[in-house]
């Protein structure tokens, strides 16, 4: 049987494609207040905002491309059950073509009614106004996890990580919960690795390679030692 290999993705992976990540110094923070654009008291204060910062999001999407971290972590299902938990809203995964991707903060290129959640269509990369309406007839909004609202997935993902044999942790600071809490759900024997070019931002993750480059080199080298590693079992 494969080993099973959990991927945790943040922002910092689609960096080199040319996304912001949220919470470096030109990051997507800097810019908005995340109290303006991502919480559900945004949404009711001034939707057109809101909708119109997720908008820009979705249109910049269609212009950029996987990157070698994303495309390496294809390769690594050659050897190994992968799965990736990304808190990423891009899509960069699936277009490279990864088998199994879990959101935990949703999908730009989806929307979903205010009226039933449950209610969730494809919208690819075009814009969503105020005045769009779900089936329902009620306005349709970011298929986004915002700050302060329950992260569904959750459960679905810690199970996932308790069967983990190595855990890759890609491009995110760690700073938010409940995603960074999925770290301490592996088995006391997972191996960790940490790829991230910045300062190390947690001292609590025992077992832990950190690897201090950025994921376009150092997700593609990790990738390369781990497949030689099952060639010599
Ligand atoms: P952050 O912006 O908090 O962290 C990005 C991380 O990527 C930092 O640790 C950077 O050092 C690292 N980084 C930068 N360039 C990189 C590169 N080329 N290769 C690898 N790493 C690089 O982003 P996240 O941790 O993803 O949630 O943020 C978590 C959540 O906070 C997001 O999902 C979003 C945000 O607010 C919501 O909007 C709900």
């Amino acid at each position: 049987m494969k080993k099973k290999v959990i991927v945790l993705t943040g922002a910092g992976i689609s960096a080199e494609s040319g996304i912001k990540t949220f919470r470096d110094s030109d990051g997507l923070w800097e810019e908005y207040r995340i109290e303006d654009v991502a919480t559900y008291d945004a949404w009711l204060r001034n939707p057109a905002l809101v909708l119109e910062f997720y908008n820009r999001r979705r249109t910049q999407l269609a212009s950029v491309l996987p990157n070698r971290a994303h495309h390496a972590l294809v390769m690594l299902e050659q050897k190994y059950d992968v799965r990736i938990i990304t808190q990423n809203v891009d899509d960069l995964h699936e277009r490279a073509g990864s088998s199994y991707i879990l959101h935990l903060h949703g999908e730009l290129t989806k929307v979903r009614s205010t009226a039933n959640p449950e209610l969730v269509t494809d919208i690819g990369y075009s814009e969503i106004g105020q005045g769009d309406k779900c089936s329902l007839g009620s306005q349709l909004r970011p298929h986004i996890v915002w700050f302060g609202e329950a992260v569904p997935l959750i459960q679905e993902a810690s199970e996932l990580t308790m069967q983990a044999d190595i855990l890759l942790v890609i491009g995110t600071s760690l700073a938010v919960y409940p995603a960074a809490g999925l770290v301490n759900y592996v088995p006391a024997n997972c191996r960790i690795f940490l790829v991230d070019p910045g300062d190390l931002q947690v001292q609590w993750i025992k077992n832990l390679e950190f690897i201090r480059e950025k994921a376009g080199t150092g997700v593609p080298d990790l990738v390369d030692r781990l497949l030689s590693e099952t060639d010599n079992n």
